[in-house]
């Protein structure tokens, strides 16, 4: 299996995968280990989950995903890494999942279609941004798109950032406050981590749910 080709840079691409392929290669013991974001953990800790369909954009190597689906979630995910689905493919069955709860397919997060109502849960964690031009229209048809009364969980940086060979598009919390006006928000935070000596990184994340 070959990287689906996006407008995210070759290189960063190739970043990740090189991470997921390195990962795979942990024991089986470590594998069946999930460490969800933070705002996953929030989500799974307030919210009854039993049965709510997720959709997970770029899921990665999927501890957002699994810990979803652990929770009693019906999880359809996708990544346009080729390393990030077959590490998903060697979670799901050593942790045994039940593949009528958990779809994984290879796909851009520009073209992947998903019906009106058709999820309670669209699930975005520090991905959004790599659609550069096209993050703040997708990040609105996901708002749009979601069921009422169902939820936006959402993570992405925000700046200080160090520069990058193609600027990324960070959606500010001025502008998740504008776009989810009427939403209900069960969390929303920004943090500043220092990820290596000089490279101090800010994130925006939050748990909102749409009206009913
Ligand atoms: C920073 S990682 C985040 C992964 C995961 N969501 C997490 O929180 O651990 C970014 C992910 O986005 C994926 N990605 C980047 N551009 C993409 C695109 N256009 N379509 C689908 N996935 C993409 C990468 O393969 C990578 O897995």
């Amino acid at each position: 299996m070959e990287n689906l080709q996006t407008e995210t840079p070759l290189k960063w691409m190739k970043g990740w995968s090189e991470l997921y392929k390195k990962q795979s290669e942990l024991s089986d013991e470590e594998l069946k280990k999930l460490d969800p974001s933070y705002p996953v953990q929030l989500f799974l800790s307030f919210v009854d989950t039993a049965g709510l369909k997720v959709l997970e954009f770029a899921s990665g190597n999927g501890d957002n995903a699994f810990s979803l689906y652990k929770a009693g979630c019906i999880v359809t995910g996708f990544d346009a890494s080729a390393s990030s689905i077959e590490l998903l493919k060697y979670r799901a069955e050593l942790l045994g999942v039940d593949s009528e709860r958990f779809q994984m397919s290879l796909a851009d997060m520009l073209s992947f279609l998903f019906r009106q109502d058709e999820f309670d849960v669209v699930l975005a964690n520090q991905c959004l941004q790599y659609l550069f031009d096209n993050t703040i229209p997708k990040f609105r048809e996901i708002a749009e798109k979601i069921k009422p009364g169902g939820w936006f969980i959402y993570s992405g940086n925000i700046l200080p950032h160090k520069a990058t060979e193609k600027p990324i598009r960070f959606i500010t919390p001025e502008e998740i406050k504008d776009m989810l006006k009427d939403w209900k928000f069960l969390s929303f935070g920004t943090d500043e981590i220092l990820i290596a000596e000089d490279d101090l990184r800010g994130y925006v994340h939050f748990v909102a749910r749409k009206p009913e």
